[in-house]
């Protein structure tokens, strides 16, 4: 039976960039049979941080598991799946070599076509997986742990960046920002959690722009802002509040967000935008790009923070657009740890 006959392409998909071992089997894009996520979190917030080399072993550690399982609870076996796409990149490399080997082998082994899956691709397209009336063109904000892009999604495989971090990225910034306050890694989810008992008033951090490119960003200067902050503090001797430092640092980023988010909408006259990755899991970011948008008659899409953060699942999405595209990636795939969006 040719695809064409088949109406259900059913995509097994790996993401091993970072810190997660995950599984997903996908169905027509849309449809998540599994989404297994193999975290290693704790692992590395005894070191403050991820650490490459433990990440790799993880992996290699758990991948055939993490892929049985994510079989299994879709009720398919490898025979059921027409391709396996996984991410090759931008990501730690030994971390990524471990995703891009394991599909290499089954997909020789199963005789089952490959496809290399950028991971920024898949960040966006994790908001394909609960909007299932959301078609491109859309603005697409991602603020991960690695990558800030404001990315113009024309069609499904067509991405243009508008702006990316000239620094650190936002999540980046979340986890240096936490450290330095104290509440240890990954210092997203921490950051947000004291911030909601803080005053984001209540120190007003700078609020970088990028002369001549108005939707470039720049974190870095944020972070120094709050360092600088933290030591003048201590040299006077003055006591200063956490929360305070939280609220006024995440009331920063939401500015600086939402200044380059309503730049582009307002330039490019879109009807849509969507945030994606971890940092988009932030409850106070997602709630100042939804009111920016709602002021300007915009609709507003987000993944549950299941799919903002890293997960296979949405590395699936865009393989089924991939694979639907004709794309196939041969046995000599490799990992790319700096791999372009475009
Ligand atoms: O997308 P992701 O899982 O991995 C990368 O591709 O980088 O993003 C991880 C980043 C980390 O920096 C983490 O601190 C941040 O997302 N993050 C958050 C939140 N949850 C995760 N940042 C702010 N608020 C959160 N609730
Ligand atoms: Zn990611």
């Amino acid at each position: 039976m040719s695809d064409i006959e088949k109406k259900e392409i059913n995509i097994l998909s790996i993401e091993s960039s970072c810190d997660e071992t995950a599984a997903a089997v996908v169905v027509n894009g849309r449809n998540v049979r599994s989404n297994v996520i193999s975290s290693q979190i704790d692992l590395h917030t005894l070191y403050g941080g991820v650490v490459p080399e433990i990440a790799s072993r993880k992996h290699i550690e758990k991948i055939n598991q993490v892929i049985e399982t994510a079989l299994s609870e879709a009720g398919m076996l490898l025979d059921d799946i027409d391709a396996i796409g996984v991410t090759y990149g931008p990501g730690l490399v030994g971390a990524l070599l471990v995703g891009v080997a394991e599909a290499k082998a089954i997909s020789y082994a199963a005789k089952i076509p490959l496809i290399g899956v950028h991971h920024i691709k898949g960040h966006i397209c994790a908001n394909y997986i609960e909007n299932k009336e959301l078609e491109p063109p859309f603005l697409c904000l991602v603020i991960s742990g690695g990558h800030t892009h404001l990315v113009r999604v024309k069609d499904y495989l067509e991405y243009e960046v508008l702006g990316r971090t000239r620094d650190d990225a936002a999540g980046e910034a979340f986890d240096k920002v936490a450290r330095a306050i104290g509440l240890g890694y990954p210092g997203g989810p921490k950051i947000e959690k004291e911030a909601k008992k803080g005053d984001p008033n209540a120190i007003r951090f700078p609020r970088a722009k990028v002369t001549g490119e108005p939707y470039d960003f720049s974190f870095s200067g944020l972070k120094s802002a709050v360092l600088n902050y933290m030591n003048g503090c201590k040299m006077k001797n003055e006591p200063y509040i956490e929360a305070d430092i939280a609220a006024s640092f995440q009331q920063a980023v939401c500015d600086i967000l939402v200044g380059n988010a309503v730049r582009a909408i307002e330039e490019f006259q879109v009807e849509k935008f969507a945030i994606a990755g971890g940092v988009a899991s932030n409850g106070a970011i997602r709630q100042a790009i939804r009111e920016a948008c709602e002021e300007r008659n915009v609709h507003f899409y987000h993944p549950s923070p299941v799919f903002c953060t890293d997960n296979a699942a949405m590395i699936g999405v865009e393989a089924y657009y991939e694979y639907m595209a004709g794309v196939r990636s041969g046995l000599d795939l490799n990992a790319v740890p700096n791999l372009k969006l475009i």
